[in-house]
């Protein structure tokens, strides 16, 4: 491997170590083996308002391009009619994460919906020890004709590169041992259930309280039931096709319009640490987890969570170490209050975190247009698309 090229690599590789991400000899190696550069022809930086396109490949001479390609940064591939984002290669903390978080054996076989640029699944050929186990959908077309072609070159080219709607999964090639989602879920897909070995489990980016940032669910089968746990956290862009749905929250169109004066500042949740993004470490999150288990009305922005009404307005509790550690209140303050009243149940559960909860998941009879959450005794259930999430949380 050329010498500049190994040197921006031992420094991301170090990093991630150091951050505690990447702790097996399995997926150091894969890091180290895999060249990010040669699975990217061009990228996107959001600099300032504007989107800036990098033509990556004629740039490789340029250190200021390998710098940013080995750093720890999701790096945008596409962009849609709308100015949003749709493909990337991830966050190298975020995939590293998830790779440890599979545990991938020698042998496995492995299916990922969300093909991207292939950089996750030659992480993942590189740790089963064999490419063609390996099989990465897309929905995109030029998508698919970039990584395949890329990957080839790459010397991945056994890795299966296939063109569908990742809710099919792939019967022709299942049972699979991991089944990794790396695009935000709406649901599980049955078809993924069924393509499940019976020892294997399946890492899903399963949204829950809105879109931003999205608990990684893992499932496995247990006397036949499917049954999930939180495993970690995670950002990933919207699923498309078949599985994107209008979710059971709340979403806030208005939001990015609002004039700040016009926002109350009360004072923040009682005995909420401060937040900054250190993975793991989130309580926030862990009261959002369960906001989004009381009460329908989560939001999840960019900058903070909390209950969105389309009639009474807003509540937000801010994300960020930089932002005022404020409670953001838009509208009736009988928001505010029912939101404290939610927070005061989860307090007095003794503030479980969302790792507490344990969910099954059941079939529906019939396909869920008008996604619904309620209580069940001691449960919590939400009726998705296709399967009905009964969640307990656990003694
Ligand atoms: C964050 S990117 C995946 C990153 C990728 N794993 C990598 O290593 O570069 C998400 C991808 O999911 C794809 N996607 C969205 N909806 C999909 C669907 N229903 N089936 C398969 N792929 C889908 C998008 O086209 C996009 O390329």
């Amino acid at each position: 491997m050329d010498k500049d090229i190994t040197e921006f690599i031992d420094k991301y590789v170090q990093q991630l170590k150091t951050e505690g991400l990447i702790h097996s000899e399995a997926v150091e190696r894969a890091f180290r083996k895999v060249r990010r550069d040669l699975l990217l022809e061009s990228c996107f930086k959001f600099d300032k308002d504007a989107v800036v396109c990098l033509p990556v490949k004629s740039d490789l001479n340029d250190p200021a391009v390998l710098e940013l390609i080995y750093s720890d940064e999701a790096l945008i591939t596409r962009i849609g009619p709308d100015g949003k984002p749709t493909s990337s290669t991830s966050q190298p903390a975020l995939m590293a994460n998830m790779l440890e978080l599979l545990d991938l054996k020698r042998g496995m076989s492995v299916i990922e919906i969300g093909a991207g640029t292939g950089y996750n699944a030659a992480l993942m050929a590189e740790i089963i020890g064999d490419p063609s186990l390996v099989t990465t959908i897309d929905i995109q077309p030029d998508v698919i004709e970039q990584t395949s072609r890329l990957l080839a070159k790459a010397g991945y080219g056994g890795i299966r590169v296939l063109l569908r709607d990742g809710f099919l999964g792939c019967p022709e090639r299942a049972p699979f041992d991991r089944i990794v989602g790396t695009v935000c879920c709406t649901d599980l897909s049955p078809h993924w259930a069924n393509q499940l070995a019976p020892d294997g489990n399946m890492l899903i980016p399963l949204q829950h309280g809105g879109p931003n940032t999205t608990p990684l669910m893992k499932v496995s089968k247990e006397n036949g039931n499917l049954v999930g746990c939180i495993a970690g956290w995670s950002g990933f862009m919207n699923i498309q096709g078949e599985m994107s749905i209008q979710h059971p929250w709340a979403r806030a169109p208005w939001y990015s319009s609002l004039d700040d004066s016009s926002i109350r500042r009360l004072p923040p949740l009682p005995e909420m640490p401060d937040c900054g993004w250190e993975w793991e470490k989130l309580t926030l999150l862990d009261f959002h987890y369960f906001l989004a288990l009381e009460d329908r009305r989560t939001c999840n922005l960019q900058r903070g969570f909390g209950l969105w009404d389309e009639n009474k307005g807003f509540v937000l509790s801010p994300f960020s170490k930089e932002q005022e550690p404020v409670t953001r209140l838009y509208g009736d303050e009988s928001l505010y209050r029912e939101y404290l009243e939610i927070y005061e149940r989860w307090h007095a559960l003794g503030r479980p975190r969302a790792r507490d909860f344990a969910s099954e998941f059941q079939i529906l009879g019939s396909v869920n247009t008008q996604p619904s959450l309620y209580k069940q005794g001691d449960s919590w259930v939400i009726e998705r698309k296709f399967f009905r999430q009964i969640v307990r949380l656990e003694s």
